[in-house]
């Protein structure tokens, strides 16, 4: 059965920027927003040499890595061509105001 654990408020995540979610002993999970209010849940690691993409800039529905500017698909996780790579992402819902999300 799907698990929704709610982990913070709409509010709380800048627009087109992003949270750290942190886990202990396990990757930390970046929730970024976008400018018309679109929430995605990745892995806060990029797929090229794990920089830390919730310090990335967000624009439209991708984000760019603060290290060597790799471009990554929110909705997926897919290092954008011509690079390749993909982070984990994670499942996320909204509900009047509060995020969740499915975690392992
Ligand atoms: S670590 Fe993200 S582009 Fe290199």
């Amino acid at each position: 059965m799907t698990e929704w654990k709610a982990v913070c408020q709409l509010a709380d995540i800048p627009a087109q920027g992003a949270r750290v979610l942190k886990r202990e002993g396990k990757v930390d999970i970046a929730i970024f927003r976008t400018a018309d209010d679109q929430l995605f849940a990745l892995h806060d690691k990029c797929p090229h040499k794990g920089g830390p993409l919730s310090q990335g800039i967000v624009s439209g529905r991708s984000v760019a890595c603060p290290l060597h500017n790799w471009h990554i698909d929110l909705a997926t996780g897919q290092a954008c061509a011509p690079d390749e790579g993909c982070t984990g992402h994670i499942a996320l819902k909204q509900e009047a105001g509060t995020v969740f999300l499915v975690l392992d």
